[in-house]
């Protein structure tokens, strides 16, 4: 009888996993990401308290002091161990605090591409309790001065590259009494002082912790430029808890420390900045720094330097796996790949061609306070609820209305939570645990992304802008980015920002920006609406003479639309919803049309090019 119940007790035991599994066949993962998660918040809460405030910066110096000789950062066919990095570092805080008189809380603005002076230019201003404001290097003029100014810098440190982007700003720069530096020895720009020869004069010897002895976790950090929903470049505030809480993604995603990282995303952004960096920082581990993504050279790269985990955005999945095939594609040694963005098809087809890499999406804004991980590798997810997540920061789906552009209110005038399965709007509670920082010297935009009085009277959300859908596994889906933005290439572009740039074509009298739509892509791609002024022929060369000198390429329009009067909402804004889904097709749409040949200016949009756009001939 005993040996009986003894006997079924243990069959009950060893069915019980199976039960479990066929329940939630994720539980391992939960399981492992609870662990993970429990110990993060840990280690916040013993950074919070730590007196002196542990930042980034600290963690840098103890890999320092615990692996001086291990590889930090490899970049073509240099390497710099952790010891030389600092050394490094050492000599850019003192340069720039002799000869730029940097003090504790000054901000700096950085513009350079990817390469390992702009690393050391970082944690040489974070050794001086300086803010890093990390421009985008594509930006020009109107945009280039507006970032350098909404955020307070008075210095601007330039790669020797961007020199002519410098010139072109530098007589307004001077009126604001800004100071400018490049990086050269032999700039023979009047007002513009080298900073190279005085990096290598100095000395490596480490400045003194008193420069920064009043740093603390709320201390703006970083300024990181995001398109929001309007207008020019907005700079998110990241403070040394918005770093540590990115920093903390590499470990979620499963990196270990015998891992080797690359960085070929921009600095500027916060994924090749926060997940990539300051995560490997987190991590001591190395760093393949590359100046740009290469398609080509993606593989051989990840071969030469053994590379073990990537990033990507989604887009990157896709120009890899448009690369023609090779007997190699599974030789390498990439085993996790951590990004955002990837479209399913996608997925299956990288995962079929380069071999069995680990696929970790995630979701988040730079500015956001609120996140998802697909930790569980779920194709198509862009991250998983799981209970511990949803305490810690308390999130909801509302209804929304993409016609009217706003959520939709119950009879009492509250939002309306969503079922399971139904794609709406994501906000996150603000609060103490989960604050949003906003926006430097930008209180409109800061208010914009707040929601009041969703569920209750004088609650406060942060409104993400994203449309998400949840499954009943709780799995969590994007479906679409609301409002004045669209993304492609990776880059948020702002619709209003455009539409202005476009205004100041002659012959255009208003402009309608949105995102459009392409076979085989992700994202959308730029398509603007004009009116032309009284009298007026649309002039080709000259709007791309003029988009091509102020607007990145990817923000510039691909497709324009001449229509008599533009379309408005009954608020009187303009209508995108239906000039989106409309498109560029010529049989279709009766406006006359044009299209944005590389190298060749606007031309007529005829139906041989639509057809070879859909069909994959013509590569956008
Ligand atoms: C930078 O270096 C060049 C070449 O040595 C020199 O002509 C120029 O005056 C320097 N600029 C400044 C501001 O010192
Ligand atoms: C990559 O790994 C191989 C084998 O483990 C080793 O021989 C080689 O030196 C490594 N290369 C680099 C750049 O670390």
């Amino acid at each position: 009888m005993i040996a009986y119940i003894l006997y079924t007790t243990l069959a009950g035991l060893a069915v019980l996993p199976l039960f479990l599994y066929l329940r939630n066949p994720y539980l391992m993962n939960d399981i492992n990401y609870a662990i993970t998660a429990l110990r993060i918040a840990r280690k916040i809460s013993k950074f919070k308290t730590h007196k002196p405030f542990y930042s980034i910066l600290d963690c840098f110096l103890d890999n320092v002091a615990k692996l001086p000789h291990k590889k930090f950062l490899v970049f073509e066919e240099s390497s710099f161990t952790f010891s030389q990095a600092d050394k490094e570092s050492n000599k850019v805080a003192r340069a720039l605090s002799t000869h730029a008189h940097l003090k504790e809380g000054d901000t700096v603005a950085v513009f350079l591409e990817n390469e390992p002076m702009f690393v050391w230019i970082w944690l040489g201003l974070a050794k001086l309790g300086c803010t890093a404001a990390l421009l985008n290097y594509n930006i020009r003029s109107k945009s280039l001065l507006h970032c350098f100014s909404c955020c307070e810098a008075k210095v601007l440190i330039a790669g020797a590259g961007l020199r002519d982007a410098v010139e072109e700003v530098l007589p307004t720069l001077k009126q604001q009494g800004a100071r400018v530096f490049i990086l050269s020895e032999d700039c023979d720009l009047d007002g513009v002082e080298n900073l190279s020869d005085k990096i290598q004069q100095a000395s490596d010897q480490p400045v003194s912790l008193h420069l920064r002895a009043n740093i603390h976790i709320k201390s703006p950090a970083l300024y990181i430029y995001t398109s929001g929903t309007t207008g020019l470049p907005k700079a998110a505030v990241i403070n040394h808890e918005r770093i540590w809480m990115a920093s903390f993604l590499q470990s979620i995603a499963g990196v270990r420390s015998d891992d080797v990282v690359f960085v070929y995303l921009p600095l500027y952004h916060s994924a090749g900045f926060l997940m990539g960096l300051c995560g490997a920082i987190e991590k001591g581990i190395t760093i393949v720094l590359k100046r740009k993504f290469s398609a080509s050279q993606f593989w051989n790269d990840c071969r030469k330097y053994n590379v073990t985990v990537i990033q990507y955005i989604g887009e990157i999945m896709r120009y890899l796996c448009n690369t023609p095939k090779r007997d190699n594609d599974k030789d390498h040694k990439v085993r996790l790949a951590l990004g955002n963005g990837i479209r399913s098809d996608t997925w299956a087809d990288f995962l079929q061609r380069f071999g069995d890499i680990h696929i970790c999406e995630c979701y988040g804004a730079t500015e956001g306070n609120i996140g998802f991980v697909n930790y569980a590798g779920k194709i198509g997810a862009i991250g998983r609820e799981h209970f511990l997540h949803k305490m810690a920061c308390p999130y909801k789906l509302i209804r929304y209305d993409t016609e009217k552009e706003e959520p939709v209110k119950d009879s009492r005038g509250f939002c309306i939570e969503i079922p399971t399965g139904e794609t709406g709007l994501l906000v996150a509670k603000i609060g103490e645990k989960t604050p949003f920082s906003g926006y430097a010297r930008n209180k409109q935009q800061t208010e914009k992304k707040k929601l009041r009085n969703v569920f209750v009277k004088g609650d406060l959300y942060f409104n993400s802008g994203d449309l998400l859908k949840i499954d009943d596994e709780g799995f969590v889906f994007f479906q679409d980015r609301i409002g004045d933005t669209f993304r492609w290439k990776g880059e948020n572009v702002a619709t209003t920002e455009v539409a202005d740039n476009m205004l100041m074509v002659d012959c255009i009298e208003e402009a309608n920006v949105y995102g459009v739509k392409v076979p085989g892509h992700e994202g959308r791609i730029g398509m603007a609406a004009l009116t032309l002024k009284e009298n007026m022929d649309f002039d080709g060369k000259a709007t791309y003479q003029y988009v091509k000198k102020c607007l990145p390429s990817y923000a510039r329009p691909r497709f324009i639309r001449i229509q008599d009067a533009l379309a408005l909402t009954g608020t009187f804004k303009q209508m995108k919803v239906k000039l989106c889904e409309e498109g560029y097709n010529p049989a279709v749409i009766k406006d006359s049309l044009f299209y944005l040949e590389d190298n060749n200016g606007y031309v007529p949009m005829t139906q041989e090019i639509y057809n070879s756009i859909k069909d994959g001939k013509i590569r956008l």
